[in-house]
């Protein structure tokens, strides 16, 4: 399985890739979460993407690019993968393109969480993660079941993104209408786009995802 999952800030595409990646046995490629990872750690990517990511705008494609090229090389790459956050511009979408075709890996399909940006502020404002394994969690949507312990390893500590204030979030809002949303038109042109009910209850996506899926062998 080769799919990309496009949507905005919030909409669930790292929810979801998280879900399809156990279900499906195929490795999430998260590029935000790869960038936070060069901030911790103080790389010379990490110090350039910092203060780019904490305004909510988007990291040069130079960037996204050379790190994406070096992450389709990994050998469990070569059994699928599930985007989640790249591409963002048409360059990216343009360079994927030729580095999948370079390696005859098509893609399979490309899916949209649609979801209303009034819904998106609430979404990213309440989440937060466990500090220790890294489960995903919100004020109201997906509390822990005992508060202020993590349902899957019992950790106490808990972190939020530094790009989840809502003035941030409303930059990366724009960014996504202004530079992610044009991908729509680009993959429907390829006859891969394909939309999922991104207000829907979690449950309900992954369903509605897994049917989509499920209807291809992979
Ligand atoms: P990135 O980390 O990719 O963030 P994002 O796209 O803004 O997406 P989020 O992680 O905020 O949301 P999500 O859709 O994964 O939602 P989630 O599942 O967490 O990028 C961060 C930054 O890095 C960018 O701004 C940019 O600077 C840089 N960057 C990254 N990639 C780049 C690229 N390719 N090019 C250039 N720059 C790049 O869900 C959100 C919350 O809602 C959670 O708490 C969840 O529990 C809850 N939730 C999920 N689904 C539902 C539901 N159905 N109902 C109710 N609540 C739900």
């Amino acid at each position: 399985m080769r799919l990309i999952l496009l949507g905005p800030p919030g909409a669930g595409k790292g929810t979801q890739a998280k879900r399809l990646e156990e279900r499906y046995g195929v490795v999430q490629i998260a590029t935000g979460d790869m960038l936070r990872a060069e901030v911790k750690s103080g790389s010379a990517i990490g110090l350039e993407a910092k203060a780019i990511m904490e305004r909510g705008e988007l990291v040069p494609d130079s960037i996204l690019i050379g790190m994406l090229a070096a992450r389709v090389q990994a050998p469990d790459v070569q059994k699928g993968f599930i985007l989640d956050g790249f591409p963002r511009t048409v360059p990216q979408a343009q360079a994927l393109d030729g580095m999948l075709a370079e390696k005859a890996l098509p893609l399979d399909q490309v899916i949209e969480l649609k979801v209303d940006d009034a819904a998106l502020v609430e979404r990213i404002a309440g989440r937060f993660t466990c500090a220790k394994c890294g489960e995903g969690y919100h004020d109201r949507f997906k509390a822990p079941k005992t508060p202020g312990t993590c349902d899957v390893c019992g950790g106490t500590e808990f972190t939020r993104r530094a790009d989840d204030r809502a003035e941030t979030v409303a930059a990366r809002l724009e960014a996504y209408h202004r530079q992610t949303a044009p991908l729509l038109p680009h993959y429907a042109a390829q006859g891969k786009l394909q939309q999922v009910d991104g207000m829907a209850e979690m449950d309900e996506v992954t369903r509605q995802l897994a049917a989509l899926l499920d209807r291809k062998p992979f």
